[in-house]
């Protein structure tokens, strides 16, 4: 497992480490990169179950799951996108207009996003530690705009950015997204200090909509 696998939103489902499995490595960077775009496709699907539960079905082991990947694992991806991976794409595409229109496209998208994730991951908080949101209405409005532009986002990378880096980054470019992936996140990102602590209750403990039943 790599060291962003455990972070992953089924992660914490499936009881973190002993996890499925993933064959990605950080020796592809890129492929590192579109791995963690599934994940956050994961989290789409998750925020969307969650806003369907709304106002009093929402799911907490869920929204457990998912407030650990906005508050970590989704804020470090980015950051490895704006440190590594659109520099260097910068470099490589030799003034190309709408190339340089796109990455600053995407990178005022992930300001956004990033500040609205936070947002969503205070509620769904509140949700894991009350049973219920604070503003059912507000959160379901917040998640249905989230997953929504995440999709279209991330779509947007997977078609477009990815594939130009594929064709354009050289070996020693490989090398600097390698460097930024391994680099990982700051010591105050754990995200294993995020989980709900009812989340590693023994299973017996848990109630019949535990989806480890
Ligand atoms: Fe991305």
């Amino acid at each position: 497992m790599t060291a962003r696998e455990k972070d992953r939103p089924g992660a914490c489902l499936e009881g973190g480490d002993e996890g499925q499995e993933q064959a990605v490595s950080v020796e592809d960077p890129l492929a590192l990169l579109e791995e963690e775009h599934r994940h956050q496709l994961e989290l789409c699907d998750i925020l969307e179950q969650i806003a369907d539960g709304l106002p009093f079905d929402a799911d907490k082991r869920l929204a457990c799951a998912a407030m650990t990947v906005l508050r970590f694992s989704m804020p470090r991806h980015q950051h490895t996108e704006e440190r590594a991976l659109f520099p260097i794409l910068r470099e490589r595409i030799a003034g190309d207009a709408r190339t340089l229109q796109m990455l600053a496209q995407l990178e005022s998208e992930h300001v956004c996003d990033e500040q609205l994730a936070y947002e969503i991951a205070d509620e769904l908080e509140h949700l894991t530690e009350h049973g219920q949101p604070a503003n059912p209405d507000m959160l379901g409005y917040m998640l249905r705009g989230f997953f929504e532009c995440q999709r279209r986002h991330i779509e947007w990378e997977n078609t477009v950015i990815l594939p130009l880096a594929r064709e354009l980054l050289t070996p020693e470019d490989l090398d600097r997204v390698r460097s930024a992936v391994a680099e990982g996140a700051p010591p105050s990102q754990d995200p294993s200090s995020a989980r709900c602590a009812w989340a590693a209750a023994p299973a017996a403990g848990r109630g019949p909509g535990d989806p480890r039943h």
